[in-house]
């Protein structure tokens, strides 16, 4: 009997190589591992024998019958996966093309240095807060020092949503510094937060201009804050951002909102303050506005200037992400080329 099982083993072997078609396959299965197979039969058969021998053949009929087994899963894998390829090679795919690359999508520039400002802010203990993109004429002009007729609404190329322009007109906002007069009006002090936001401005866009942008606005308010806590934070900023060596410029400006008013520059990235196209040759690149907030305004947001006094700035972010960066043209930021978004 087990030389009948060893020439049942190689046999059904012999006949499963020559298989090639699922079909086929399952006549196989019905013949050597079906109820009626031979197989089966001797397994049932393995009561009647003496012991000594129901012992042997039995171990060994399991045995073929495990291998056989594993013949016909191993026979059914293959036979599934060329019936798929001869499928697909009929309806003209190549399977053996490489795969496309599936693309990692990743943040934008823009986002990733907002980020790491309001980082940097927030470890000093600024809190954020955001603010409308359409504001009132009252908030981006009138509260910040600004009325009609003053000459400085031309720093900003303002575009409108209400056409008369009167007092309560409403604008796409300039700059973020309308969020100071918000947030006081919400706050009491100590106030100390930080307001990022898009701006928007009516121009013509050149490598340095773009009709949409980011601002942070920064805003400090509580007893016996001076000029000098102002320069410690933005001079603290600017090292923790552009690193200890690079040299800071702190001089004097003029926004109507703030007396003084102060204007920060870093060294530029590109030639290091010996002057280059991207300095325009003066080696220095601006990277915000900033002063200590007027009487006035604190007034406006019902702040009492013999009281408290409070510093702000305004940054650009896609200025400094083009510091960071090496970026020489502003219009690739929301240009949508991602040759340019996947560098990043
Ligand atoms: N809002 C000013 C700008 O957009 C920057 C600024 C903010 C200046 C706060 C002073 C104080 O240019």
């Amino acid at each position: 009997m087990l030389k009948q099982l060893e020439e049942l083993h190689l046999e059904a072997l012999a006949k499963l190589n020559r298989v090639s078609e699922l079909k086929e396959l399952e006549s196989w299965r019905i013949r050597y591992l079906g109820k009626k197979s031979k197989l089966t039969q001797i397994l049932r058969s393995l009561a009647s024998l003496p012991l000594e021998e129901r012992k042997k053949v039995g171990a060994q009929a399991n045995e073929v019958k495990k291998a056989l087994e594993s013949s016909f899963t191993e026979k059914e894998r293959h036979l599934e996966e060329t019936t798929l390829i001869s499928f697909l090679e009929r309806q003209g795919v190549d399977v053996t093309l490489p795969g496309r690359p599936i693309s990692i999508g990743r943040l934008h520039p823009t986002t990733r240095i907002l980020e790491e400002i309001c980082d940097i802010f927030i470890r000093m203990g600024f809190q954020v807060f955001e603010g409308p993109d359409v504001e009132w004429d009252y908030y981006n002009f009138e509260a910040l020092n600004i009325p009609q007729w003053h000459p400085a609404r031309d720093m900003f190329a303002t575009l409108w949503i209400d056409a008369d322009m009167g007092k309560g007109a409403r604008l796409l906002r300039t700059h973020t510094s309308p969020m100071q007069i918000r947030l006081m009006e919400r706050k009491r002090p100590p106030i100390r937060a930080i307001m990022p936001g898009r701006v928007y401005r009516y121009e013509a866009t050149d490598a340095t201009h773009e009709s949409m942008l980011y601002q942070v606005e920064g805003l400090a308010i509580n007893k016996n804050i001076t000029l000098a806590d102002l320069k410690g934070t933005l001079f603290e900023f600017c090292h923790c951002f552009f690193g200890q060596e690079r040299r800071i410029r702190f001089r004097c400006d003029y926004f109507p909102f703030v007396e003084p008013g102060v204007e920060v520059a870093i060294e530029c990235s590109a030639c290091h303050g010996a002057g280059c196209r991207l300095c325009s040759y003066s080696g220095w690149l601006e990277i915000l506005g900033a002063g200590m907030v007027h009487p006035d305004v604190l007034k406006r947001g019902n702040i009492d200037p013999e009281v408290y006094t409070g510093f702000a700035f305004g940054m650009g972010v896609e200025r400094i992400a083009m510091l960071r960066y090496s970026i020489d043209d502003i219009r690739l930021f929301y240009s949508n080329d991602s040759r340019f978004l996947e560098q990043f």
